[in-house]
């Protein structure tokens, strides 16, 4: 990161956790004391784009004059390197990014200063279409900058129970009981590893458990909430399935063991 070589491009599925990386590396980027542009809405103009670097980094110019604006980023990404300090462009949502944009934070990536080399370290992130759209030949030359592509994947079956027993303990429950193993295994299938929705399911589990006076998580309770919350999962993958005729999931998982 400190380097600043070129870009840098993350992309996972909605809800395995992008926003959520990159809000730790803001963190860690304030605590470094390291500058940084944060843009959150994907939905702009370049103008607009401009607009938001001017307010995020609180540059000193008119934000309405693309030239004030370059001018005073320019001078502002000098007195950083100088310093010896990166400054970083974080553009969360990139796969909404149109091609006009992409072309404009394309010139940002080329701002450089002979002594200092490039001033500006670049981080895109998105669903995977992003990949798709920077294959785009008439984006090839910002393709060519791509030092580093990250894929976030979802959570193994392995790192589902992990994480549920890494929360659960945090939250003051040790050794947890309340998921039981078979059911962490259909949870990793219905969810399929995405952390916004394990969140969810769980949540919704846990509270199914609390108002049935129960200590544990059951099949019936799982077949419950996903239903409430129109879940849908490859069956594939399932070792029960999910539309057995004439049985409830629950039910075959009953007869199964
Ligand atoms: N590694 C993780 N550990 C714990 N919780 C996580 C993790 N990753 C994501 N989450 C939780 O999952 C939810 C979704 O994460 P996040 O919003 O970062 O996903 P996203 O990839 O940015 O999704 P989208 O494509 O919709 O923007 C958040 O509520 C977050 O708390
Ligand atoms: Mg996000």
């Amino acid at each position: 990161m400190n380097s600043r070589k070129g870009f840098i491009v993350l992309t996972g599925e909605v809800g395995t956790g992008k926003t959520t990386m990159l809000e730790c590396l803001r963190e860690m980027l304030a605590e470094q004391g390291t500058e940084f542009a944060y843009m959150f809405n994907s939905r702009v103009t370049a103008d607009q784009f401009l607009e938001m670097i001017a307010y995020e980094l609180a540059l000193r110019c008119n934000a309405k004059s693309k030239v004030e604006i370059l001018n005073a980023l320019n001078e502002f990404l000098i007195t950083q390197a100088s310093r010896g300090k990166t400054t970083v462009l974080i553009v969360d949502e990139a796969h909404n990014l149109d091609p006009d944009v992409l072309e404009e934070v394309r010139m940002l990536g080329n701002l450089e200063n002979a002594k200092i080399g490039k001033l500006l370290q670049i981080i895109l992130s998105g669903q995977p279409e992003l990949d798709g759209k920077l294959d785009d030949p008439k984006l090839r030359q910002l393709k060519q900058r791509i030092v580093l592509r990250c894929a976030l994947k979802p959570l193994s079956e392995q790192q589902v129970s992990e994480y549920l027993n890494t929360r659960l303990a945090k939250a003051g429950m040790p050794n947890q009981k309340v998921f039981p193993p078979a059911l962490i295994t259909e949870i990793h299938i219905r969810t399929q590893g995405i952390p916004r929705i394990i969140n969810a399911v769980c949540d919704n589990l846990l509270l199914t458990c609390f108002a049935m006076e129960e200590k544990l998580c059951t099949m019936e309770m799982l077949d419950e909430v996903v239903a409430d919350m129109r879940l849908e999962w490859p069956t594939a993958h399932s070792k029960l399935g999910r539309t057995l005729a004439g049985f409830e999931p629950a039910e075959v998982f009953r007869r199964n063991r």
